[in-house]
């Protein structure tokens, strides 16, 4: 089938601002987003900049806006988009800073995720020669979020993020300090509050759910923020 790829590009050594080019290419409707986008810059132009690794939605560097939404473009087939001569716009993630063409400067979402010290904590001394135990429902207690790649998708879709509280931890944060408050394990609640107990941590979330809606690994990260809130007040 034959789409037009809408891109957006940015060159901050020769562009004053982003601008639209549009390609035409040849797919399968079976395709994938991101083999598109390989195919632009392997046969039309080299200079197009995004991001990808596993090409697997196991890496989440390859998260950007595909037809308005938040996608990891390794795990959306072209038919999903698009049809038989169908424009597909392509756009960086929202709410980090462009570096160029797809890439965005992600430091500022990494630091926020580091903020809420997203690893175990623990104040209760190991058993000598043993691991820590736990049952299988406790380790169910923190399933859901451990699917995390931290590919920033429900940093860009998130609402309060636009103008309300740029510095809101975001949902990602929240989504991986609930990873270890919920991990019987964990004694790090305290540890954690600086950064999850004030304005820009989880009471800054009003539940629009954006972040829950384009998750690509189906996280329920809304109810995880919702659950971090009612740990918090106990
Ligand atoms: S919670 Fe989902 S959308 Fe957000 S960073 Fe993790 S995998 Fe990506
Ligand atoms: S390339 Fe790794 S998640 Fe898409």
């Amino acid at each position: 089938m034959n789409i037009t790829l809408k891109i957006q590009r940015f060159n901050p050594e020769t562009d004053s601002g982003p601008r639209f080019r549009e390609y035409a290419v040849q797919v399968e409707p079976t395709d994938r987003v991101l083999d598109a986008l390989m195919s632009v810059k392997s046969s039309q132009d080299g200079s197009l900049g995004f991001r990808k690794s596993c090409g697997h939605g196991v890496c989440g560097s390859d998260a950007m806006i595909i037809n308005g939404q938040e996608r990891l473009a390794c795990k959306t087939l072209v038919r999903e988009v698009a049809t038989e001569g169908q424009v597909v716009t392509i756009q960086p993630l929202k709410h980090l800073p462009l570096q160029r063409d797809l890439l965005v400067e992600q430091g500022e979402f990494f630091a926020r995720w580091r903020s809420v010290k997203p690893y175990l904590i623990s104040d209760r001394p190991v058993p000598e020669g043993k691991e820590r135990p736990q049952s299988p429902e406790e380790r169910q207690a923190f399933e859901d979020p451990t699917k995390c790649i931290l590919c920033a998708a429900c940093y860009s879709a998130c609402p309060i993020l636009d103008e309300k509280n740029p510095r809101f931890v975001g949902p990602a944060a929240i989504a991986n300090a609930a990873r270890f408050l919920f991990d019987s394990r964990d004694t790090g609640l305290a540890a954690r509050l600086p950064a999850l107990d004030r304005p820009d941590g989880v009471w800054a979330c009003e539940n629009h759910f954006e972040c829950t809606r384009v998750c690509p690994r189906g996280i329920k990260v809304t109810r995880n923020i919702n659950l971090t809130k009612r740990r918090i007040k106990g």
